[in-house]
């Protein structure tokens, strides 16, 4: 089902050290400087249910956690995420950035965890009662350099980043066949750009989809008031 509510559901999806974070940052502050009311958010995460489901997940010192068992953490989060913080906020009409969102499941669970991306879709189509991004963007990066991005200063790697190369390419192949699939639905973009340019790009083609949706900001951005 795709998002029917007035406000706009943007995802970013990609690589651990695509650079999501910096994009989704840089796209809240283009929009929120138009008087754009927009609510930035992150997976596992989110909500206080899911930020403990994150810290379940994602540290180490759990002791072995079966690919199921991680499949439904992420979409128990997710869940959460949907009902308590994405819904409201689209019912409201602002912009939802979402910092992953079903996509990373059916990535690292279903492609990388070898679980199956359609079992892992499905569970997590349940999971949202099927509510669905208008716009993926896919910052695709090479794995190898993913993760010397996100080493940089020494950061310590949590339960998935830490996971060989070859998990990681799984992940990025994965990603790039979703987006193969839905072309109309993705914003590809090799994750090597300039921050700039690759910010410029994401913003045309939000802006692109906030006239096609005729939503009142478009308005306000010409200095008229919705
Ligand atoms: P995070 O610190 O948010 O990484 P990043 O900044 O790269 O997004 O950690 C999220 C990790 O959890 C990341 O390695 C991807 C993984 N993940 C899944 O495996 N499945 C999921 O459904 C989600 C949302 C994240």
């Amino acid at each position: 089902m795709t998002n029917q509510n007035p406000g706009l559901f943007i995802a970013f999806e990609g690589g651990d050290g695509a650079g999501k974070s910096t994009q989704a940052a840089a796209l809240a502050g283009a929009l929120e400087s138009r008087g754009v009311k927009v609510l930035r958010t992150r997976e596992p995460g989110g909500t206080p249910i899911g930020e403990k489901l994150r810290s379940l997940v994602l540290d180490h010192g759990h002791g072995h956690i079966d690919a199921r068992t991680e499949a439904l953490i992420f979409a128990a989060s997710r869940a959460a995420h949907a009902d308590q913080v994405i819904l409201p906020a689209l019912e409201r009409g602002d912009v939802v950035l979402t910092d992953r969102y079903i996509d990373s499941s059916v990535a690292y669970q279903g492609a990388g965890r070898e679980l199956g991306t359609g079992a892992v879709h499905d569970l997590n189509e349940w999971a949202t009662s099927g509510l669905q991004p208008d716009l993926t963007v896919l910052l695709d990066v090479d794995p190898a350099v993913g993760r010397l991005r996100r080493t940089a200063g020494d950061a310590a790697e949590d339960r998935m980043e830490s996971e060989a190369d070859e998990f990681h390419a799984k992940i990025r192949s994965a990603f790039l066949d979703l987006a193969a699939g839905r072309p109309d639905h993705y914003l590809v973009l090799p994750a090597h750009l300039p921050v700039d340019e690759l910010a410029s790009l994401i913003l045309a083609r939000v802006d692109e989809l906030l006239l096609s949706r005729q939503i009142p900001w478009q308005v306000s951005r010409n200095g008229v008031a919705p």
